[in-house]
């Protein structure tokens, strides 16, 4: 699933704030989710909710002239590796099977040569409607998948089936609706003849973590993973195998690495302790040095209690206790230091704060583009002194570093 995207159309339903939780499931997974609300959907979810959740932008309308210039409703079909409708309402599931297209999520399912799959919700008399179960048979006629739905209570008050089925059951269904791992796009160039990491296990970490605030927010940084990723491929193309922690990022990870996909700082030190030894650690993951102490369990509502007060905590330092551990300390702790100014300064003292072999600097400061860009200025600061590379890609940056690591190890 890693690396897959989903677009997930969001029926108008009461089950819709299902999807909020699927959202997050699939993205634990590795998937990308492409949120598309139909107008009766927002009665039940925010587009802002579901925005912030999915970490894209939410489409809603058949005729918006901008994205209709950039993209259209045709491509939004076509650039999905799977079609989800999660509530399939008694009345999607209609226009479906009569083949209407009078809004972008009808639009869209019409115009889609992608597998679809759905999670049918509704009340159970509307589900066991001859029409219902008419269009159902259609559905599956036309090879649509079907997940659920379960019988249980229901929101309306009635018992039987028509409940959505639970998020996880969704899940199982894409993954098995997706079949065998699809290849991660490769970032990276030719192939490396020279193997002088054979039999070297590195931990890599990259790309953002997220500090839950409540269910549907979270704090996090500008990191896309792209530096991150280009590391572990390149550190993979000299032999090494790679354990590749990584918060929710904007790339695929790279092929022939081994990825563990986490969210939070927590997450990634229990990660990071789980995949040694090993016999070098590149940090390059931009870690949220604060936590939300008090993160609510359930949407923080706006207006009631007046502003919320959040209160942090700090987070482990995966840096500087890797590079401190008594026993398991790999070999060689390479660090990264992201720094708006004094970059060599800052990044020195940080490298013997933290303990660590090496630190690679780089300069985030407005203007640079280090975060999210294609290339990056760094100046590699070991015991022995600071080097300064020329700008260049980030997969350059990376092949060169997994090069130094080679010959040190
Ligand atoms: O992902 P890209 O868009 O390609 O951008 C790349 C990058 C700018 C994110 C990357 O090159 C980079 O600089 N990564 C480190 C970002 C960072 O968190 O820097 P820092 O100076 O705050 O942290 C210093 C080091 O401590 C880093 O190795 C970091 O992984 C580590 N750290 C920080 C905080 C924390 N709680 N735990 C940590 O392990």
């Amino acid at each position: 699933m890693q690396g897959s995207r989903i677009l997930l159309v969001i029926g108008g339903g009461i089950a819709a704030f299902k999807s909020l939780t699927l959202i997050r499931d699939l993205q634990r997974e590795g998937c990308r989710v492409v949120p598309v609300l139909t107008r009766a959907a927002e009665e039940f979810v925010t587009p802002l909710s579901v925005a912030a959740l999915a970490g894209e932008d939410v489409h809603r309308d058949l005729f918006d002239l901008t994205r209709e210039a950039e993209m259209g409703h045709i491509q939004l079909s076509r650039d999905a590796d799977l079609v989800v409708v999660a509530p399939a309402t008694a009345d999607l599931m209609a226009k479906m099977a009569g083949g209407h297209a009078d809004d972008l999520a009808s639009t869209l399912l019409m115009a889609t040569d992608k597998r679809v799959l759905i999670a049918p919700a509704m009340n159970v008399r509307m589900w066991l409607h001859p029409a219902t179960q008419r269009n159902l048979a259609t559905l599956k006629q036309d090879g649509v998948l079907v997940v659920g739905p379960d019988e249980g209570d229901m929101a309306c008050g009635e018992f039987g089936p028509g409940r959505a089925a639970e998020p996880q059951d969704i899940v199982a269904a894409i993954r098995g609706a997706l079949g065998p791992a699809r290849p991660a796009p490769l970032r990276l160039g030719p192939e490396v003849a020279a193997k002088p990491l054979k039999g070297r296990h590195v931990v890599v970490t990259s790309g953002p973590t997220r500090e839950p605030i409540d269910p549907v927010r979270y704090i996090s940084n500008h990191s896309s993973g792209a530096q991150g990723s280009a590391i572990a491929a390149a550190l993979r193309d000299l032999g090494a195998r790679v354990s590749f922690v990584t918060g929710p990022a904007q790339f695929a990870p790279p092929e022939g690495v081994e990825v563990i996909p986490v969210q939070t700082a927590d997450e990634m030190q229990a990660a990071v302790e789980a995949a040694l030894p090993a016999d070098a650690a590149v940090m390059a993951a931009a870690v949220a040095d604060w936590k939300v102490a008090n993160a609510a369990d359930r949407k923080m509502k706006k207006g009631r209690d007046g502003m919320p007060v959040l209160e942090f905590a700090e987070n482990p330092d995966i840096l500087a206790w890797v590079s401190q551990l008594a026993e398991r300390r790999p070999q060689l702790v390479v660090g990264f230091a992201a720094e708006t100014n004094d970059v060599i300064a800052n990044a020195t003292a940080k490298r013997q704060r933290k303990r660590c072999d090496w630190i690679v600097a780089n300069d985030v400061s407005a203007g640079t583009g280090t975060f999210g860009g294609e290339d990056n200025t760094v100046t590699l600061i070991s015991a022995d002194g600071a080097e300064s590379w020329p700008r260049m890609g980030k997969d350059a940056v990376a092949r060169k570093l997994a090069e130094r690591i080679a010959e040190a190890l």
